[in-house]
């Protein structure tokens, strides 16, 4: 504990490690300034995603995932201690893993192989709320302030960034936060850094699920997310009326499973024939639609409610452009400061994992979350 006080007082490099589902990802980075301001310099985010491995299962295999990260996790880790292991591991003040939510079988292996690692280098090691990781992704560095070179791809792995510069992100408070992934849809109302309250989660499937699921009833592969989104532009997203779940009670609760059944019906109902590519882009531009209304619709209202002056978006499906463009185009209605990590942050990685463990270091270390995997950990 006296080490971690000690950190306080000048840069922090942070090893993370991230195996909650399937994409297995090592980051080190450099952190500082205060909770008022705290500031990243990621120097490098790998991302090994298992995407090819699970795509012909139509989701994540748990086993798959974990021999894949086993698998991963040395390789990235030698990618990580380039050019000079010695000068790397010197360098880390501390090494810190996603302890859950997540697949557990995924997440022992990340958290056996920080423990092994944090004991061979002699550092501390953090356990990280992976859903803490997701928000705190917001105060990630925006892209359009570093001068630097273009990622590099590695072979099979992924991108590397290299000195990636920091900004504050200047989130201003109270706030209001959508955390929205695979797992989970969250709203937040946050009056600092550090203190937020639930307003409301899913009652069933999160958002990211939904569009999983409904990329899956029209035949295309996993992840879905992204292929929706994609193949959202080409359709009329007026043309099925699909029900807006929730939209109409006064609380911050979301559903998106009859959303998903109506999806269902409406193909059933559509005989094979008729589910050509135009009408295929129809039912994704109209079920991504109805999923955008209710998650703009409820953050804007507790925005209103809580007086926000920013407005946060972060989690796997913050990488839906159409979201993004429309909560943006809300906050500023609203005079709220719209926050979305660059893309390389919204989806599962490591350095998001880095700047939750610099919270926690910030705030002495207060969570202390135990290191076994917590498949159900919340926020
Ligand atoms: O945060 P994440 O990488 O993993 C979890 O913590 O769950 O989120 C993954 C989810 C998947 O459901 C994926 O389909 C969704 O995020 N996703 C998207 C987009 N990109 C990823 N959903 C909608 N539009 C996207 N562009
Ligand atoms: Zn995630």
């Amino acid at each position: 504990m006296i080490f971690l006080l000690k950190m306080r007082k000048r840069t922090t490099k942070v090893l993370a490690i991230e195996t909650s589902c399937d994409e297995t990802s090592l980051a080190l980075v450099e952190c500082r300034g205060p909770l008022s301001s705290p500031k990243f310099k990621v120097l490098k985010n790998i991302v090994s995603s298992q995407i090819p491995v699970h795509r012909p299962f139509g989701g994540v295999v748990p086993n798959l995932a974990k021999r894949e990260h086993l698998k991963n996790l040395p390789v990235l880790l030698r990618q990580i201690l380039k050019p000079k292991a010695s000068s790397v591991q010197r360098q880390v003040n501390c090494v810190a893993v996603t302890v859950g939510p997540g697949l557990e079988p995924a997440l022992w292996t990340g958290i056996n192989f920080a423990q092994e690692l944090a004991a061979k280098w002699n550092k501390p090691l953090i356990g990280v709320n992976h859903m803490e990781g997701h928000l705190f992704s917001c105060w990630l560095p925006k892209s359009h302030v570093s001068r630097v070179p273009r990622p590099v791809k590695i072979k099979k792995l992924g991108i590397l960034n290299t000195n990636r510069y920091t900004l504050n992100a200047q989130i201003k408070f109270p706030a209001i936060a959508l955390v929205v992934s695979g797992g989970h849809t969250i709203l937040l109302q946050m009056t600092s850094i550090t203190k937020w309250k639930v307003l409301g989660e899913t009652l069933d499937d999160a958002a990211g699920e939904a569009f999983d699921k409904v990329a899956r009833m029209l035949g295309l592969p996993y992840p879905g997310g992204p292929e929706i989104d994609k193949l959202a532009k080409r359709g009329d997203p007026n043309a099925i009326k699909f029900p807006r779940p929730m939209l109409n009670k006064k609380n911050y609760e979301f559903s998106f499973s009859g959303l998903k059944t109506a999806v269902l019906y409406h193909i059933r109902d559509l005989n094979a024939k008729r589910l050509t590519l135009n009408a295929k882009a129809n039912i994704a531009a109209s079920f991504q639609a109805a999923v955008i209304d209710v998650l703009v619709q409820k953050t804007v209202r507790a925005a209103q409610e809580f007086k926000a002056k920013s407005i946060l978006l972060c989690g796997g499906v913050s990488a839906n452009k159409k979201l993004r463009e429309e909560l943006n185009a809300k906050s500023y209605t609203l005079n709220a400061k719209f926050i979305v990590p660059d893309y390389e942050f919204n989806t599962d990685n490591a350095a998001m994992i880095a700047a939750a463990a610099y919270i926690d270091i910030l705030q002495k270390n207060e969570k202390k979350l135990p290191l076994s995997a917590n498949g159900n950990l919340t926020l």
